[in-house]
């Protein structure tokens, strides 16, 4: 067997019996400073990340590294609290570890967050983004043999982010009369936030919001067969110009992302009420 799936058949089956036959059919990712939504889930068991065998430890600021599976919107969720990023060193195997460990574990559905730069001009700080579709500037996730029990060698991504969810997402979004921006994402490697010059550069080949993450994910999970529904934080407005005042931080992200973790939330878990499963 292909030492990868090796390690993500040990990582599931482990989980599998910490959640005492629970079916979970959402797997949820929580962003930088979005790990709040667990809040929203009940009945909750907790499975630190440090407990799995063969999984990586999340070291991001803003992410706590627990795998928690409980009921939100009366179905059964796998959210994680905390991601792994490439910039953390980790191989893309690793990174995307926990998509395939949830597709085993009966995932169908999976819901993607991230604190994100706006490159758009038109967008506030604090906006919530759903994500129509991306530009790739990390390495591919499927580069190397193709694991075959997850899916094919090459992958469609004509509707990567699933439009009967966006188009669910905002309605939701215009009944609880929350603001949303629909949104195209560019993800490079990171750590470094982008120099004026690149996010130029991005603005004009069609991106409106900025990360370090996301996309690694969402390529796995569609491979595996999942539904994708993806949505940012536009945390920080990213710099066009050369100025000194105009520095990024970590913390400030976080702070944004936390004073818009409630907004998100409440589009998740009426989202995730409505899929059927
Ligand atoms: N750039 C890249 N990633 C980010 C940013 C940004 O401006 N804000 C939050 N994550």
């Amino acid at each position: 067997m292909d030492q990868r799936s090796v390690k993500i058949h040990t990582a599931a089956d482990y989980i599998a019996k910490r959640i005492e036959g629970r079916k979970p059919v959402a797997g949820i990712v929580l962003g930088s400073g979005l790990g709040k939504l667990a809040d929203n889930i009940e009945d909750k068991i907790i499975i630190p990340y440090k407990d799995i065998p063969e999984f990586p430890q999340s070291t991001a600021v803003g992410h706590k590294g627990n795998f928690i599976c409980g009921t939100l919107g009366g179905k059964t969720v796998l959210a994680m609290q905390g991601r792994f990023h490439y910039y953390e060193g980790y191989s893309m195997d690793l990174v995307t570890i926990s998509i395939r460990v949830m597709k085993l574990l009966g995932v169908e559905y999976l819901f993607v967050s991230n604190a994100a730069g706006a490159c758009n001009p038109t967008y506030k700080v604090g906006d919530l983004v759903i994500i129509m579709d991306h530009i790739s500037l990390l390495p591919n996730p499927l580069i190397g043999p193709n694991l075959d029990e997850f899916g094919p060698r090459f992958l469609d991504m004509t509707c990567a982010y699933d439009l009967e969810l966006i188009e669910k997402a905002e309605r939701i979004a215009f009944e609880l009369e929350l603001k949303v921006q629909k949104g195209v994402y560019f993800g490079s490697t990171g750590p470094t936030y982008e120099t004026p010059a690149e996010v130029r550069f991005y603005h004009r080949a069609g991106a409106d919001l900025v990360g370090m993450s996301t996309i690694p994910e969402v390529i796995v999970a569609r491979h595996c067969g999942m539904r994708v529904f993806g949505m940012s934080v536009a945390t920080n407005l990213s710099n066009i110009i050369n100025e000194e005042t105009n520095i990024n931080d970590g913390e400030d992200v976080v702070r944004q992302a936390n004073l818009a973790a409630d907004r998100m939330c409440r589009i998740f878990g009426r989202l995730i009420e409505g899929i059927e499963a």
